[in-house]
């Protein structure tokens, strides 16, 4: 018996926004879409930039032991066998072969149904946040539709991956219901293959990196033999990366094609990893935290042993509270010195460096923060999401949907707005303000419908500040309206407090 897929009504609301104000549209859309591939409008863009260069800036500009690259998405198929994902980069797959359909082995749950001890089923569950609750309501039914008499034992839900041979015939189809069509779990490649140069026989071959930390790897070297760097010190790259997930799900979050902002920190292999690996933890953190998602909202996953990535010493992933239940946000990996030492092997070039502070001559161990552009950008979005009641022009309160966005990231950080557009010497200091404005920030001029209805359009995608000019500003004393999306509180400023408040919230 199958279980329900959830209603997620907070996913659903992001996506319906994301789609109505243009932050994230359906790839190939007009030709029915594609599964796994997201583009950004407008508001999605901006969002994005402001993430990769508020991450570029905090990790790489305002850091002396950091340096940035940017290095080709397809490299020399060697680095990929050297790094070990030609051989091991999969994912255990299932397939149904009524349906053709494939799910991720280690996503599908299935658990035995027995009463008082006597099995008379199996129930299946593709992962979701309240797996055991479905599976259990599916059970229930199950024994209700046989007319067993007797208790329910405990359903002990398990990966498919962890199914016996004799059990792939018993379980469940999450696509057709019925058992006997699940293959038995195996392997599937993650990584696309193209073909390069005007041959297309196998020694083309070559592969969209799933990971930008590899073409970090590869110039390594470029940077000692070039740069001033001293251990410790790190490369960041911000960059897309592609894997041919098997089940990409649940909107942005896992995707065919996203991008990744990585850090591999070269350290001494006698360091103290596990201590500089905790401090990585919590700077990542705090970043979190700086761009606007809420601390209690993140949490952290150790990796037990027999579960690390085939490359990592020690894993702990930053959890955060998406609207699809607790998942993976950012990768904070100790990779050893894996890498450079399969890279020496593969190349035959040497990948020691000279410590200067130790006079020791080794090749470095690495810690490694990898953490995806598009994740963030829907975590940000899910702690955004706000509806509350606020009054309207005519005082009557109604519901009002608002994106929370803090100031450094929001999209557009301001609206200027005339209080009525056909009084010309509003329109023309409200024109000259948004002007001069612009020059520094994304900012939006809106002269059209009521003022209130103009807030209402700006909240619901995140601008933090109103400025309204009225007749008070060209009568009276030059001062504007500055509103705050949150609160809906107005006050008059200068356009000097104005432009040195702008200064603190949205530059910090
Ligand atoms: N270099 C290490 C590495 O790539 P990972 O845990 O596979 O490690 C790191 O990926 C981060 O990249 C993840 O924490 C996630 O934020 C992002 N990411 C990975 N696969 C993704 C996918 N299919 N769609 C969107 N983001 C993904």
């Amino acid at each position: 018996m199958i279980a329900p897929a959830p209603s997620n009504t907070l996913m659903e609301d992001i996506v319906g926004l994301c789609k109505r104000r243009g932050f994230i549209f359906q790839s190939s859309e007009i030709y029915g879409g594609y599964n796994g591939f997201y583009d950004y409008g407008p508001l999605g863009v901006e969002l994005r930039n402001n993430i990769k260069q508020a991450w570029w800036r905090d990790f790489v500009q305002c850091r002396d032991d950091i340096e940035g690259l940017d290095s080709t998405i397809i490299m020399h198929p060697k680095i990929w066998k050297a790094s070990g994902h030609v051989d091991g980069f999969s994912d255990p797959m299932v397939d149904c072969k009524e349906s053709k359909l494939r799910y991720r082995a280690d996503q599908l749950f299935f658990a035995p149904v027995s009463v008082d001890g006597e099995t008379i089923g199996y129930v299946s569950v593709v992962e979701c946040i309240d797996q055991q609750e479905v599976a259990e309501k599916a059970a229930a039914e199950m024994k209700r539709k046989m007319a067993k008499q007797g208790e329910l034992d405990t359903i002990e839900l398990k990966e498919y991956t962890e199914a016996k041979p004799e059990q792939y015939e018993l379980i469940p189809s999450p696509a057709t219901g019925k058992p006997g069509s699940l293959t038995e779990p195996r392997e599937f490649k993650l990584m696309f293959e193209t073909k390069v140069g005007s041959l297309a026989d196998d020694a083309a071959t070559a592969y969209l990196r799933p990971e930008t930390a590899q073409g970090i790897f590869a110039n390594y070297k470029n940077i000692v033999d070039t740069g001033r760097v001293k251990i410790p010190f790190g490369i960041a790259q911000i960059g897309k990366a592609f894997r041919n997930e098997i089940t990409p799900r649940n909107f942005i979050f896992r995707s065919r094609e996203f991008e990744q902002m990585e850090i591999e920190y070269f350290i001494s292999p006698n360091a103290d990893w596990k201590t500089l690996h905790r401090e990585w933890i919590n700077t990542c953190t705090d970043w979190l935290v700086s761009i606007g998602l809420p601390r209690e909202g993140i949490s952290e996953d150790i990796h037990p042993g027999d579960k690390l990535a085939f490359y990592s010493q020690a894993t702990t992933d930053l959890m955060f509270q998406f609207p699809h239940g607790e998942q993976e946000l950012w990768g904070i990996a100790c990779r050893s010195d894996y890498d450079l030492k399969q890279h020496q092997e593969h190349s035959g070039k040497s990948m020691t460096i000279f410590d200067e502070t130790t006079k020791e001559k080794y090749v470095p161990h690495v810690i490694e923060p990898s953490l995806g552009v598009d994740r963030t950008l829907l975590a940000v979005l899910s702690a955004a999401y706000t509806e509350d009641e606020v009054p309207n022009d005519k005082g009557k309160v109604e519901k009002r949907i608002l994106l929370k966005f803090s100031p450094k990231i929001a999209p557009v950080k301001a609206a200027i707005f005339p209080l009525l557009k056909n009084k010309p010497e509003l329109v023309e200091v409200a024109k000259r303000l948004h002007k001069k404005l612009q020059r520094r920030w994304n900012v939006f001029y809106d002269a059209s419908g009521a003022i209130g209805r103009r807030y209402r359009r700006q909240d619901e995608i995140g601008t933090p500040f109103g400025i309204t000019i009225d007749f008070d500003t060209i009568e009276k004393d030059s001062t504007v309206t500055l509103r705050d999306r949150d609160t809906c509180e107005q006050r008059r400023v200068t356009e000097d407090e104005l432009i040195k408040f702008l200064e603190e919230q949205i530059d910090g």
